[in-house]
């Protein structure tokens, strides 16, 4: 690569490929799912694949093996090879910011060897975890004692995105196996609300702040990290509270150390680390003092697991590749611009607004690697809620609206809280909704129950409506790691056929600047001039307003 950037590639809907699923799509379009099962018995048994504990059924997507066959040489084409075996080899693949895309090594096991610049992270990496064993066992058995010597009771992390979504994901994911005599709370948005609401109930002298963030510049974190240590030091009377309350994750040690926190008390990361890839590295210390060295580990090695089958499987059983390509061909060839994420276990609740970070600040993007305007669309909104409750909210318009919403449906075999018939009922619905999607029901069928004809077509349902369902066996960490290093790797995959860098994220700085020099004016008297446009000038105006 130049210092110019990357060579220009192809154009993407000018591939052979591309052209070919285009015409592929025009004939497939007439087809209903219901067909594609009637013309072939065996197409819920052939049309999945599972890996790292995690099964998934495709066969409900509008897909043939000749769409399957077309996705897979337009992966190829992408050369999606050789950008995995670079991610993997440590190459700058994110070419704005000039790094490395190295989360894979945040799990991969001692003694492996990656290299960043002719170092092996590898070793690094497991110092870090090392340490954060000592630190969270300390926590947990009570040995690390507050300012005026009592034990730890609450952890608050502050972080905000990368630095809070992933934490919060995985301790409400992993709450099952955590200690529950530790409260854990997560403040992340400037509104002061968040840190009142988080800490109005907690002793300070048994309080422990996490102040996470990669840079540590932040705004929205050193903002609530400076109300934190004021409202610790107010409770505890004294300054040298701080060493024993405050620990910071993060690579800028400079920055952690001008905060006022000793470096001692420091997690590291690297920068080949994107912030919404980084809750298996330090980012995850409250997620490890919640559940335990050993099941943080458990999660790594589900990461691992995940990640070794996505370097080596063919692509037509890769896993992620193969979400990656359905996202694609449902995006860009049957229109859709959403994706519904459906976990069917309440432990998952944050799993959709975790995932909506991952996908949409990694391949929300409108120009390819060297810089060309794309010619296709990219990452769709992902969004979700647990099941059951979305199927009493939006999934009317899932089954009867004007718009093609995929369906990720994500379900356990087993749960971690035996309760009567509860969770039969549970996956009762899952598979329920996956079939009525694909299915639907016919006017012939809605007549044939006796429905009066006015009313026929109110309860018609059209299905032919694309849904993936991934099955594990039960919600425990490694399977937690598997699941998110599998959308992390399917989206990988749908940026790199799209040709994009899925690891930058130049798309949050506009918003950022503009309110450094608004936050001045605000705090300006009244009368002060502003030079915005006449909408943002009067708002401001009527904010400053005295009355
Ligand atoms: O503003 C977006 C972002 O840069 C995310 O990519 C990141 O996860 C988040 O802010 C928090 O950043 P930091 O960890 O540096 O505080």
């Amino acid at each position: 690569m130049s210092e110019k950037g990357p060579a220009p590639i192809q154009a993407l809907t000018a591939r052979p490929s591309w052209k070919a699923l285009q015409a592929h799509w025009n004939t497939l379009s007439a087809v209903h799912l219901r067909d594609m099962f009637a013309n072939d018995a065996t197409r819920g048994d052939r049309l999945n694949t599972e890996a790292a504990g995690l099964y998934l059924d495709y066969s409900k997507q509008r897909v043939t093996s000749e769409t399957l066959g077309l996705l897979n040489a337009l992966a190829t084409e992408c050369g999606l090879r050789e950008r995995i075996d670079a991610m993997f080899r440590g190459d700058k693949i994110n070419v704005s910011e000039k790094r490395a895309v190295l989360h894979v090594a945040l799990r991969a096991p001692a003694g492996t060897t990656i290299t960043v610049d002719g170092v092996n992270v590898v070793p690094e990496v497991q110092a870090v975890l090392a340490r954060m064993e000592t630190f969270a066992r300390s926590i947990r058995s009570g040995d690390w004692k507050g300012h005026t010597g009592k034990r730890i009771r609450n952890i608050v992390n502050i972080g905000i995105g990368g630095s809070d979504l992933g934490p919060v994901m995985a301790y409400e994911a992993l709450r099952w196996y955590s200690d529950r005599s530790l409260a854990f709370r997560f403040v992340s948005n400037v509104d002061g609300t968040d840190f009142v609401e988080a800490t109005r109930d907690l002793d300070a002298a048994e309080t422990l702040f996490i102040v996470s963030s990669k840079t540590f510049t932040t705004l929205e974190t050193m903002t609530n990290a400076q109300t934190a240590r004021a409202w610790a030091v107010a409770a505890l009377g004294s300054n040298a509270a701080v060493a024993k309350h405050f620990v910071a994750v993060s690579t800028n040690a400079e920055g952690v150390a001008k905060f006022g926190i000793d470096t001692v008390n420091m997690f590291g990361f690297w920068d080949w680390v994107g912030g919404r890839y980084s809750m298996d590295a330090a980012i995850g210390l409250s997620t490890m003092i919640a559940v335990g060295p050993e099941n943080f580990r458990a999660m790594l090695a589900g990461f691992n697991a995940m990640d070794e089958h996505f370097r080596s499987a063919p692509f037509e059983r890769n896993l992620p590749v193969l979400m990656g390509l359905l996202g694609i061909w449902n995006n860009n060839f049957l229109g859709a611009q959403t994706v519904a994420v459906l976990p069917y276990d309440q432990y998952l609740k944050r799993f959709p607004a975790y995932l909506q970070q991952l996908t949409m600040e990694s391949n929300g993007k409108h120009v390819t690697l060297e810089g060309a305007t794309v010619d296709a669309a990219t990452g769709p909104v992902y969004w979700g809620e647990p099941g059951t409750n979305g199927q009493h909210s939006f999934y009317q318009m899932i089954h009867q609206g004007t718009r093609i919403i995929p369906c990720d449906f994500i379900g356990f075999r087993k749960p971690l809280n035996e309760l009567g018939r509860h969770h039969d009922l549970l996956m009762a619905n899952v598979f329920a909704q996956t079939e009525a999607l694909a299915f639907g029901k016919t006017a012939e069928q809605v007549k044939a129950e006796g429905t009066p004809d006015w009313l026929v077509p109110h309860r018609v349902f059209e299905g032919n409506r694309p849904t993936n369902t991934i099955l594990a066996d039960q919600l425990t960490p490694h399977t937690l790691g598997a699941l998110v290093a599998l959308y992390e790797h399917a989206v990988f995959t749908q940026g790199s056929v799209w040709g994009i860098d899925s690891f930058d994220q130049w798309g949050v700085e506009l918003g950022k600047a503009l309110a450094q020099r608004i936050i001045g004016e605000l705090e300006a008297p009244a009368t002060a001039p502003l030079t915005h446009d006449s909408s943002t000038n009067s708002l401001i105006r009527r904010y400053r307003s005295p009355n």
